[in-house]
């Protein structure tokens, strides 16, 4: 895969977090989604890629999505010629807190990883028990250790105090026991409403003050939170969760033999080609969200890619066609 398709995935996602952004706090979830997932599918089809889509988050919730085994890239387009293009795997979140952005709650984004057919992990959007670390504590921690030997491992391999770590949990009844747990060893918690893959890259990030994530996610958002820990040297320890027979049934279909593996971000997101792309939607640790200027769009992004081994922070202008448009810092 080349690697300066990671500007052309630039592109998509940016586009997806703009139409969504216009949403921003209507309060209608499924016209924000609707929204994103739209634009992302409209510039997905001008890269020029012979892409599929092996994850695109929403089935769990109904929500809108582009399909799994959906054909994008100019290689489906008339604009394509009928040239040769790489085949590359695609799992999309068009709008990772669908909810954050309809009420207009902090890191909402949009997002996107590719990988060379095949190296993607073909995750049905069931849930997925997560234990995300930065680079320092990924190779002292484990997914089936007590939560109280995981914070000491974190924190001593911070050079911290366990009262000076910042672990992120989505705020679900299912985390009851989880958060007392982390509240016995007296680290700090982060209780979120949604968006754990924004806070998972938070936490491979060093000086954005989260240090872990834990607890029961989607898979979709593990998957790419894999490939961002691959781009970052961050670690995330995965689990599927079979809540009913019909969730092993669609994994055994999706070509998942053992169910009750513990999967590495290497496993989730293979390969030597990964590239991952997000925008902010709303304003978020790393990312600022979308803001409408009269005379433009500002953008903010994180662009990466294991080949070459590359982070982008991106803050990127669209102007809108005018002879006296003034650009502000
Ligand atoms: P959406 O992108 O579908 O809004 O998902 C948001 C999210 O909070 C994810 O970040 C998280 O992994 C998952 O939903 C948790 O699922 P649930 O809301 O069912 O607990």
């Amino acid at each position: 895969m080349e690697s300066d398709l990671s500007l052309e995935f630039l592109r998509v996602v940016e586009q997806a977090a703009i139409a969504c952004a216009h949403t921003m706090g209507q309060g209608d979830a499924h016209a924000a989604d609707m929204a994103a997932v739209e634009a992302m599918r409209e510039v997905l089809d001008t890269v020029p890629i012979d892409g599929t889509i092996v994850i695109g988050e929403g089935e769990r919730d109904e929500a809108p999505m582009l399909f799994i085994g959906e054909k994008v890239g100019m290689a489906h387009q008339p604009a394509g010629n009928g040239r040769k293009f790489d085949a590359v795997d695609i799992a999309v979140d068009p709008l990772e807190g669908t909810n954050l952005c309809a009420t207009g709650a902090p890191s909402a984004i949009a997002v996107l990883c590719a990988a060379d057919a095949g190296d993607l992990l073909h995750a049905p959007d069931i849930y997925m028990d997560k234990l995300v670390v930065g680079p320092t504590a990924k190779h002292v921690v484990d997914l089936d250790a007590p939560v109280r030997e995981n914070l000491r491992a974190i924190a001593r391999s911070l050079g911290r105090q366990m009262d000076d770590i910042v672990v992120v949990v989505l705020n679900r009844p299912r985390h009851a026991q989880l958060i007392k747990d982390i509240r016995a060893c007296g680290a700090r918690i982060q209780l979120i409403e949604d968006g754990d893959l924004s806070a998972a890259i938070a936490a491979a990030v060093s000086g954005s003050g989260v240090h872990a994530v834990m607890g029961i996610g989607g898979a979709p958002e593990g998957v790419l939170t894999a490939a961002a820990m691959r781009c970052l040297n961050g670690e995330i320890f995965a689990r599927l969760v079979i809540n009913k027979p019909e969730d092993e049934e669609r994994c055994k279909a999706m070509g998942i033999k053992d169910v009750k593996r513990v999967y590495r971000a290497a496993d989730l997101a293979k390969g030597d080609n990964i590239i991952f792309a997000a925008t902010g939607v709303t304003d978020g640790t790393l990312m600022k969200g979308v803001r409408f200027f009269g005379d433009g769009i500002r953008t903010s992004s994180l662009v990466m890619q294991t080949n070459p081994h590359r982070i982008r922070f991106i803050d990127g202008i669209q102007v809108y066609p005018g002879p006296s448009v003034r650009i502000r810092f």
